[in-house]
C-alpha cells in the first residue's frame, strides 16, 4: 500500500506531515491503494499524479470539462453560497453594501481588502477621479470604428489598446506600478465605455466631469449635450452605482478565470482585462440583459407567456435572465435589482416590459420545469430594463457589466499575481485524436 508521502502533506499545507483527513483510493487497475490528503474540502489533483499502472505511465488525470468541480485558485475576495443565495465581498453581505456603500468605496474594499478610513476613501476617490482621462490618440483610434460598431467591441479593442499607452504596465511585480494601473483601469473604463456609445450615436464625445462622483459623471458622459454643467438626477445616479456595487465581483466566473489565465503568462493588465472583457461579450454571460430584453420585446404582452415558456420546455431556447452554474436559488443580487427598478422607474416612468418581466418570473416560478432544474432569477434578469429605463441601447447593457466587474477584475489578477503558488496557466487535455501518421502529398490524396 502507498501511503501518503512527506511531499504531498506539504503541498496540502501540513507542516507537520499529517493530514487531518484523506481520501483513501484502490485503483482496481493495480490493487494498489492511496491516501489523498483533503485540506478545505478539497484535494490536489497533483496528487492524482502517483496513481500509475506502471513506471512510465503519466499517471491519474483529473477531467473536468468547464471547470465544473475544479478551484483553480485560493482566494479572500468573495464567498458566495449558491444553495443558499449567499454573497458577501470580503466578509460584507451585498446587500449591506448596496444599501449603504458606494461602487468607489466598494472598489476599495474589493482591491485592498478593507473597507476604508475617511482619509484612505478621499484618497481613492481623489486618485480616481483624476485618472479618468484618456490621451487624445484614444479618441482618435474609436472614430476609426464603424459608426454601428457593437460597443463592447470598442471597450474591448480601447482597453487593450491603453497597455500601448502605459507600456510600463508590464512590471507587474512591482507594487507601485501595480497600484497606478489599478487607478487608471477603474477610472478609464467609464470614460472609454461613453465614448463607444457617444461613436455610436455620432455625437461629440463628452469629457469627463471631475466635479461629478463616478456614476453621475458617466451618466454626464453620455448624456451632456448643450448644457455648461450636466447635473444627473440623484436617484438615477445612485440607481446606476448600486448596479455597479451588484457587479462589482463574483469570484470565479468565466470572464474573471479569463483574467486570470491570461494574467498568469505574466502580460500587463490592460491586456488581461480586455481578456475579461471578451469573455463578458457572450450571451451566456454578460450579453445575457440584452437577451432578456430581445425575449421581452420578442414575447409582446403578458397573453403570450404561456406560448412561451411552453417553447422553453419543449428545449427550443431558453428563458433569458434564469438559471446560473452557482446560484441554485435566488440571486440575491437579483431581488436588489428590484428595488432599485422601482427607485428609477420612480424617475424615468414605468419601463412597460417590467410587467411582462414580473409575470414571466411569477409563472416560471412556479411551473416544475424550472422548479425541479433551480432555475431562479439571476442578476440580469432585471437590469437590462433599468438600463432601458436610462435610456441606453441594448448594446450598451454588457458595457455597463463590464464598468462594474472591473474592480473586480483587477482585484482578482492582483490577488493572483501574488499569489506564490500560481503558476502560467495550461490544463491538461486527453488526446482522442489520430498518432503516428505518414504525411500524404497533395497529388496522392483521394
Ligand atoms: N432556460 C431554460 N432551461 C434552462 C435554463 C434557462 N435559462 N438554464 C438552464 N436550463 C436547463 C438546461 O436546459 C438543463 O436542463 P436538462 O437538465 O433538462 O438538460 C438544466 O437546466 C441545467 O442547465 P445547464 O445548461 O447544464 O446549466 P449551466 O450551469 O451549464 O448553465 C447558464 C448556466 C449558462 C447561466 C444557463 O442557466 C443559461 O443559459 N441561462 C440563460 C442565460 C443567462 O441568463 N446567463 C446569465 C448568467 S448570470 C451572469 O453571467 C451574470
Amino acid at each position: 500500500m502507498t501511503t501518503k508521502t512527506e511531499a504531498a502533506a506539504a503541498l496540502a499545507g501540513d507542516t507537520d506531515g499529517k493530514a487531518e483527513d484523506t481520501l483513501r483510493i484502490t485503483d482496481s487497475r493495480t490493487g494498489e491503494t492511496y491516501e489523498i490528503p483533503i485540506v478545505d474540502g478539497a484535494i490536489r489533483s497533483l496528487d492524482l499524479r502517483q496513481i500509475k499502472t506502471s513506471e512510465d505511465d503519466f499517471g491519474l488525470l483529473a477531467y473536468d470539462p468547464a471547470f465544473m468541480n475544479t478551484a483553480s485558485c485560493r482566494s479572500a475576495i468573495t464567498y458566495l453560497d449558491g444553495d443558499l443565495g449567499v454573497l458577501e465581498y470580503r466578509g460584507y453581505p451585498i446587500e449591506q453594501l448596496a444599501e449603504h456603500s458606494t461602487y468607489l468605496e466598494v472598489a476599495y474594499l474589493l482591491v485592498h481588502g478593507e473597507l476604508p478610513t475617511a482619509a484612505e476613501l478621499a484618497t481613492w476617490t481623489h486618485e480616481i477621479k483624476t485618472h479618468t482621462f484618456v490621451h487624445e490618440n484614444v479618441k482618435s483610434f474609436i472614430q476609426g470604428f464603424r459608426h454601428d460598431a457593437h460597443p463592447m467591441g470598442m471597450l474591448l479593442g480601447s482597453i487593450g489598446a491603453l497597455s500601448t499607452f502605459y507600456p510600463d504596465a508590464n512590471q507587474i511585480h512591482d507594487p507601485a506600478n501595480r497600484a497606478i494601473q489599478t487607478i487608471r483601469l477603474i477610472a478609464k473604463m467609464p470614460t472609454l465605455a461613453a465614448f463607444s456609445y457617444r461613436h455610436n450615436m455620432g455625437q461629440p464625445y463628452v469629457y469627463p466631469d471631475n466635479d461629478l462622483e463616478y456614476a453621475g459623471n458617466f451618466l454626464g458622459m453620455l448624456y451632456k449635450m448643450t448644457e455648461l454643467k450636466y447635473q444627473p438626477d440623484p436617484r438615477l445616479a445612485k440607481a446606476l452605482d448600486v448596479l455597479f456595487i451588484l457587479h462589482a465581483d463574483h469570484e470565479q466566473n468565466c470572464s474573471t478565470s479569463a483574467v486570470r489565465a491570461i494574467g498568469s503568462s505574466g502580460v500587463d493588465p490592460y491586456s488581461a482585462i480586455a481578456g475579461g472583457i471578451a469573455a463578458l461579450y457572450g450571451p451566456s454571460h454578460g450579453g445575457a440583459n440584452e437577451e432578456v430584453v430581445r425575449m421581452l420585446l420578442r414575447i409582446g404582452s403578458k397573453e403570450n407567456i404561456p406560448d412561451f415558456i411552453a417553447g422553453v420546455k419543449a428545449g427550443r431556447e431558453r428563458l433569458m435572465g434564469f438559471g446560473h452554474r452557482v446560484y441554485k436559488n435566488y440571486d440575491p443580487r437579483a431581488r436588489i435589482i428590484k428595488k432599485a427598478c422601482d427607485d428609477v422607474f420612480e424617475v424615468t416612468g414605468v419601463n412597460p416590459l417590467l410587467d411582462i418581466a414580473t409575470e414571466l418570473e411569477k409563472i416560471a416560478l412556479g411551473e416544475e420545469y424550472f422548479v425541479s432544474r433551480s432555475l431562479y432569477p439571476n442578476v440580469d434578469f432585471y437590469s437590462g430594463l433599468i438600463y432601458q429605463a436610462l435610456g441606453m441601447p441594448m448594446a450598451m447593457f454588457p458595457v455597463m457589466f463590464a464598468i462594474g466587474r472591473t474592480s473586480g477584475w483587477i482585484a482578482q489578477w492582483l490577488e493572483m499575481v501574488q499569489d506564490s503558488e500560481q503558476k502560467i496557466a495550461r490544463p491538461r487535455q486527453i488526446y482522442t485524436g489520430e498518432r503516428n501518421r505518414d504525411y500524404v502529398p497533395l497529388a496522392e490524396r483521394g
